[in-house]
């Protein structure tokens, strides 16, 4: 970008392993709720493409690694040859403006009901206790969710397996990497946490217990597709879906020690003031002892505009920045930065439409003369 990039440490260019990124603006991964029967539809290819910026980083929303994985509709998935296919257009149309996109690979665990799953079954979680009806990520709406049935401990590799075959999957479909979805009370986050996990096998107990399946994804998507192209989402502080934790502070350092061992190219926490959903709440927790544990690249969400970003970036706290509801209703948001421009309003009544259009393409650029 301009010569405005220089005065605003957000628009500086840096090399996240071999990718070189011209700005720190990414954008967050966002459900939208448009792929209808799991299967990414032409209309993401538009919606994407007005995000990407040569060398920006884009990830994907969260997209369900296998037939068990989703619990909210019309979610895409990449377990069939037909999604793998329908994503094709859309990776090529954020290359073809010189984005770098990457894939986040989903298991909702419990956060499901039976209607979501093959045959009717019961969701598979780390554990037998069911939630109260689940809100989504951003505050708004409730999903329904069946009581879940407690993987056996034999069962977990093939889990496992499915993340390792939905990075080949991303691979395939030209993505440049993938993001595993270890958040927001989801299936992995669903094993780390202590207040979900009752396990007393091996995956559950102690905190090197409750890590073991994330990192056991994590090693299996890394030997699979190159740990270079892994990134992983943590959310230790938060407990969406009834997922927290006694010592998320604990957790997340633990688990940013032990992905150093892994070599994987990022880790992406979202901040501790998100802990309830949708909201900003003060708090005296911090990532930094995670980003000073971490040894590649760490990126932040939760809550950021243009000025705490910025210092975010000046102050070494974060690598990146990853921006969710503005990006959504911005899609030029690197641009409004660099020119420090106004942004437009969100709106949560369109966050989940089925429609192609509004509230999805149709929020407005800068104009260019600006
Ligand atoms: C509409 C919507 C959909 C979301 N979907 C996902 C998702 O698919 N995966 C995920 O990890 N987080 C998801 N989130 C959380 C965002 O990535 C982000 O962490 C959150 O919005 C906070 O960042 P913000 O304050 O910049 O919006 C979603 C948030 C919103 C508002």
């Amino acid at each position: 970008m301009s010569n405005a990039a220089s005065a605003t440490p957000l628009l500086a260019p840096y090399k996240m392993g071999k990718f070189d990124l011209s700005h720190r603006v990414v954008l967050a991964p966002l459900t939208r709720e448009r792929s209808f029967g799991n299967v990414p539809q032409p209309h993401a290819v538009l919606y994407y493409q007005q995000r990407a910026t040569k060398g920006g980083l884009l990830i994907a929303e969260a997209t369900g690694v296998s037939d068990t994985a989703q619990g909210y509709k019309d979610t895409p998935g990449i377990w069939t040859k037909k999604q793998v296919e329908a994503w094709k257009p859309i990776v090529d149309g954020v290359h073809a403006k010189g984005g770098i996109f990457f894939c986040q690979i989903w298991h909702v665990g419990r956060v499901s009901n039976h209607a979501f799953q093959p045959n009717g079954q019961a969701p598979i979680s780390s554990t037998d206790k069911p939630i109260k009806p689940a809100t989504r990520a951003d505050g708004i709406g409730l999903a329904k969710v069946s009581t879940p049935r407690r993987l056996e401990t034999d069962e977990i590799p093939l889990v496992i397996d499915d993340f390792r075959v939905a990075a080949r999957n991303a691979i395939e479909a030209g993505f440049d990497g993938v993001e595993i979805h270890g958040a927001h009370g989801y299936l992995i986050d669903q094993f780390l946490k202590d207040q979900v996990n009752d396990r007393t096998d091996k995956y559950g107990g102690s905190l090197e217990n409750r890590c073991r399946f994330a990192l056991e994804v994590v090693q299996a998507v890394a030997d699979e597709i190159g740990a270079d192209k892994v990134g992983i989402r943590l959310s230790p502080f938060a407990s969406y879906s009834e997922a927290s934790d006694s010592n998320p502070e604990a957790l997340g350092l633990y688990m940013a020690q032990a992905l150093n061992k892994l070599g994987i190219l990022y880790c992406h926490m979202v901040e501790p003031r998100m802990v309830n959903i949708g909201e900003k709440l003060e708090t005296p927790h911090s990532l930094r002892p995670m980003r000073d544990a971490f040894k590649g690249t760490f990126i932040v969400a939760g809550g950021y505009g243009r000025d705490d970003g910025d210092k975010a970036i000046a102050d070494g706290y974060a690598d990146l920045v990853a921006y969710g509801r503005l990006f959504l209703s911005n899609p030029d948001l690197p641009r409004r930065f660099e020119m420090d421009g106004p942004l437009n309003k969100y709106n949560r009544d369109t966050f989940y439409l089925s429609d192609p259009v509004i509230g999805y393409t149709d929020y407005p650029f800068l104009p260019s003369d600006v």
